[in-house]
């Protein structure tokens, strides 16, 4: 039952509903675990189960260590972190429902947060096994390379904590390129919070940052630790304590005064130097391969892992392995009360630069105004190209339904806005400039006369029943069931 404490107590969460599978090994030497992950989210899409690869090889050695991805594939894997009940494959219903259970872990207008807890070693699974110094071998563990071009294997999907004496705690998740037995990447943008931490420590006169790394943690911290949830100077795990109605529990590392989360598959202790050094290229989470990069690394100090402990990989640009939902609910509301009738705000997990925006439009010109306010970066936190903007009778999940208001609601002129330098992020293939790009607004809510629309715009047949046959709506929907009996 929700709240999980760990990534293993969710995986078998999922296994009872039939949305996880088992395979037994796959030959990572010939990309087998990402053709097999692209062709499972061609066939299945949301319905695509996470997956646990018991034995892979990787750099021509089997390693018995299984390998999980894909564990965030549909809102019902999103609904089930957040304890909604009736989980069903309707995925506009579990967008919704998951929508008012974030919703509801906010008072005042902040998130709810309960303060982590600390436990003893002995009941950290974290700490079942114990690796110092030499021992701290990162090759005897199967860390992914994803795509033929990366530059090497991947710690991809790591949750960074760190300690800033007037900040407090950053939890946040930076890729890791493995560069050595005792050494790996540490890529920070320049946005991220991680990044003001260490330059902060620069500042400071300091010429290395304590770091540990957990994988393989429970499903909020690991949502907490991937989006811009919490504001700077904000405990990522006191705000998933909130979301789970319970704390997280943490445990001392080895070899600093951080803390980490006791029920994570592994933990890696180490340093960040002041120096910078190359990495890269990596298949980044738009999809594309990455130029090379001069960035951070970290030298390792200690490993401790649970006995048989599971990598968590992520396959950026390929299905769930992430969930963004909370952070769209973060922002409307933090948009909303600029603009109370923005109702829904959506981004495709596919698709991290595209918004879709719902509203109930009263007066004209305001699909555009909601469009401009979703495109401002410093208000969403993640750069937005293209914002769509639909009437609050089209469900904004259901992109069938989007493309249909485009389609019929929409002129290209006059309802949209082109704008055409604003900041962007730099992993966008398509600018040229790094941190600059076009950005456009559709708006395809219907044109009232005054923005250059017909005098009269015909209902649509679906909105004309649900207003006026909505009895039969609820009919399908207590004799569904039926209607599949054989
Ligand atoms: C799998 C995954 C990998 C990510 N890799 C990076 C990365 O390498 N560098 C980065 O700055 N952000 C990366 N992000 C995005 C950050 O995790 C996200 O912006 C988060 O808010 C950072 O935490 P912060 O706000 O405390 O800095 C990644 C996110 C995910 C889910």
């Amino acid at each position: 039952m929700a709240p999980y404490d760990s990534l293993r107590d969710y995986a078998e969460a999922l296994e009872k509903r039939g949305k996880f599978i088992r395979i037994k090994e796959m030959d990572q030497d010939k990309y087998e675990a990402t053709a097999f992950y692209y062709k499972l989210m061609d066939r299945y899409k949301t319905n695509a189960p996470g997956f646990l690869i018991e034995r892979m090889k990787i750099n021509g050695k089997w390693y018995e260590t299984p390998v999980v991805g894909n564990i965030f594939c549909g809102f019902d894997t999103v609904a089930q972190c957040f304890g909604v009940e009736n989980i069903s494959d309707n995925q506009a219903q579990m967008y919704n429902t998951s929508v008012e259970k974030v919703m509801s872990y906010l008072v005042n207008g902040k998130w709810k947060t309960i303060e982590p807890v600390v436990v003893d070693k002995k009941d950290a699974p974290c700490k079942q096994v114990i690796l110092r110094g030499a021992d701290a071998d990162l090759s005897q563990f199967p860390w992914v390379k994803n795509n033929p071009d990366d530059g090497g294997q991947y710690i991809s999907a790591g949750s960074f904590i760190m300690e800033d004496p007037e900040l407090g705690r950053n939890v946040g998740t930076y890729r890791m390129q493995v560069k050595g037995p005792h050494k790996t990447g540490s890529y920070f943008t320049n946005q991220s919070h991680g990044y003001r931490f260490i330059t902060r420590a620069g500042d400071r006169g300091e010429d290395k940052v304590d770091v540990a790394v957990a994988v393989g943690i429970d499903p909020i911290s690991w949502m907490m630790s991937s989006t811009r949830l919490a504001d700077l100077g904000e405990d990522e795990f006191a705000v998933a304590g909130g979301f789970r109605g319970k704390p997280v529990e943490l445990v001392k590392c080895e070899t600093s005064d951080l803390y980490v989360p006791a029920h994570a598959e592994f933990v890696i202790e180490g340093e960040v130097p002041m120096d910078i050094e190359q990495e890269g290229p990596y298949g980044e989470m738009l999809g594309y391969i990455g130029k090379q990069t001069n960035t951070l690394y970290m030298n390792v100090k200690a490993i401790t892992h649970r006995e048989k402990p599971w990598v968590y990989n992520n396959w950026p640009g390929i299905g769930g392995g992430y969930m963004t939902l909370p952070w769209d609910v973060g922002n409307l509301i933090r948009l909303k009360r600029m603009m109370p009738n923005l109702l829904k705000l959506y981004t495709p997990p596919e698709t991290a630069s595209l918004s879709i925006v719902c509203i109930d439009k009263k007066f004209p010109g305001e699909g555009i105004e909601a469009g401009m306010m979703v495109l401002g970066y410093r208000l969403v936190g993640f750069s937005k190209k293209m914002v769509i903007v639909v009437d609050k009778d089209v469900e904004p999940t259901d992109l069938a339904r989007v493309f249909h208001a485009m389609g019929t609601r929409w002129q290209p002129v006059p309802a949209s806005l082109l704008v055409h330098h604003s900041f962007h992020i730099p992993i966008d293939p398509s600018i040229k400039e790094d941190f600059l790009s076009s950005k456009i607004v559709i708006d395809a809510t219907r044109q009232l006369p005054g923005e250059g629309g017909p005098d009269v715009f015909p209902a649509d047949n679906r909105t004309v029943m649900e207003e006026k046959a909505k009895e039969a709506f609820d009919l399908v929907e207590k004799n569904w069931g039926k209607y599949f009996q054989k």
